[in-house]
């Protein structure tokens, strides 16, 4: 017999990974390299891209998001970013769906966004980092804030109602002004969303390889963030996560963490699968212009951890009213109840979440879910 958590479902999103990037900052760690002169790899990443489009056949046929992120999607010329978004018009020519892409402000031109607009894409998330220019450049970025901002109103001017901006905290040197400044900025901007994560250390970025440690700051960051994005109006719903309003939650990231199935194509680009009522975590694996999909098969206890980590991720946590989430709350009962009195997990509303504290060290309440 097949219970809920094994009834066939319809790929709800699509990833697309655009590797090249005009310059490596030093913390990243993402699948990319350095955009190539030759502008016939890139149409040959495009031609890959194509393939693996096809392969799906009439699987995203349903799909109700597009995130086109990289890398540097914005890197790309006008004539291939028009090939690009002409593989994906198929998917998003339809009302109602959101279809996003990252931008670097050295690459944003008022050319390329109105071909991103012709061709739908209704959402821009936008890397600033910081607005703070000496703190731009110890970390790598080739744009200075007047750039970040002239970007940032050229998209506005263009029309694009739904603004994303990537910030981080917890920098080298960075201090309780330089977020205070950062804060100012939003004021004045105003974007509908924004991403602000603290730096992690990456073993395979250019700080990584060097050896360089995540900076112990004493200024209590995550608090500094969270109260001043909270007095702008910003609602936090997610770790990194904060809209303004409910309405400008972003649909795809969501569908990560609500457990929906998603795919994804291009180098690095991860899905998570369904085949034969079978769940699978998927990464494409090689190089850019030769990868392929590898499949990891998860165990019904795989299954269920991975909705707990990406459930908990979210203010609201995980709605145990759907079938699958009460399945999973009665698997890990006894895990959860002892959470609960330690005062890391609560239920509100029949939603299990973190609480506060919870939420500080939700990787070492995951360990025990393991
Ligand atoms: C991988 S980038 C791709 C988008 C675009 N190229 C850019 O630089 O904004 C997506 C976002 O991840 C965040 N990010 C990347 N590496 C990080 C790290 N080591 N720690 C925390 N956030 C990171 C940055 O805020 C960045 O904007
Ligand atoms: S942060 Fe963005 S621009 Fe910088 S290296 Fe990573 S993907 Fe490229």
């Amino acid at each position: 017999m097949r219970t809920s958590s094994t009834i066939d479902r319809k790929i709800n999103s699509l990833y697309v990974h655009i590797p090249f990037c005009e310059h490596i900052c030093f913390y990243c760690d993402f699948v990319k390299v350095k955009k190539p002169q030759d502008p016939n790899v890139i149409e040959k990443y495009l031609d890959k891209l194509e393939f693996e489009l096809n392969e799906y056949e009439d699987k995203l046929d349903e799909i109700q998001s597009i995130y086109i992120g990289g890398g540097t999607p914005s890197c790309l010329n006008e004539e291939q970013t028009t090939r690009m978004c002409s593989l994906l018009h198929r998917y998003s020519n339809k009302p109602n769906f959101e279809y996003s892409i990252e931008l670097n402000p050295e690459s944003v031109t008022r050319e390329k966004l109105e071909i991103y607009k012709k061709f739908n894409i209704n959402r821009i998330s936008m890397g600033v980092q910081t607005f703070d220019n000496e703190l731009l450049k110890k970390i790598g970025r080739i744009h200075d804030n007047s750039i970040a901002i002239n970007a940032y109103k050229l998209i506005r001017e263009v029309g694009f109602e739904n603004v994303s901006i990537d910030l981080m905290y917890n920098l080298y040197d960075q201090t309780k002004q330089n977020i205070q400044t950062d804060l100012n900025y939003i004021n004045e901007l105003k974007p509908d969303h924004i991403s602000w994560y603290s730096l992690i250390m990456k073993e395979k970025s250019v700080w990584g390889r060097k050896n360089m440690k995540v900076p112990e700051n004493d200024e209590l960051f995550d608090e500094i963030v969270n109260q001043g994005l909270k007095e702008l109006g910003y609602i936090r719903y997610e770790i990194s996560n904060y809209s303004l309003g409910e309405k400008n939650k972003s649909i795809h990231n969501m569908s990560y963490w609500n457990n929906s199935l998603f795919a994804g194509v291009g180098i690095g680009a991860t899905g998570f699968e369904q085949i034969d009522g079978e769940y699978y975590l998927t990464k494409n694996e090689g190089n850019i212009l030769n990868y392929k999909k590898e499949f990891e098969h998860l165990s019904k206890e795989d299954y269920y951890f991975q909705i707990v980590m990406m459930g908990l991720r979210l203010v609201d946590g995980i709605d145990i009213s759907l079938d699958i989430n009460k399945e999973i709350y009665d698997f890990y009962k006894q895990k959860i109840e002892e959470k609960i009195k330690d005062n890391l997990l609560e239920i509100v509303d029949n939603k299990i979440r973190c609480t506060e504290r919870g939420f500080n060290i939700l990787n070492e309440i995951l360990i025990d879910f393991l």
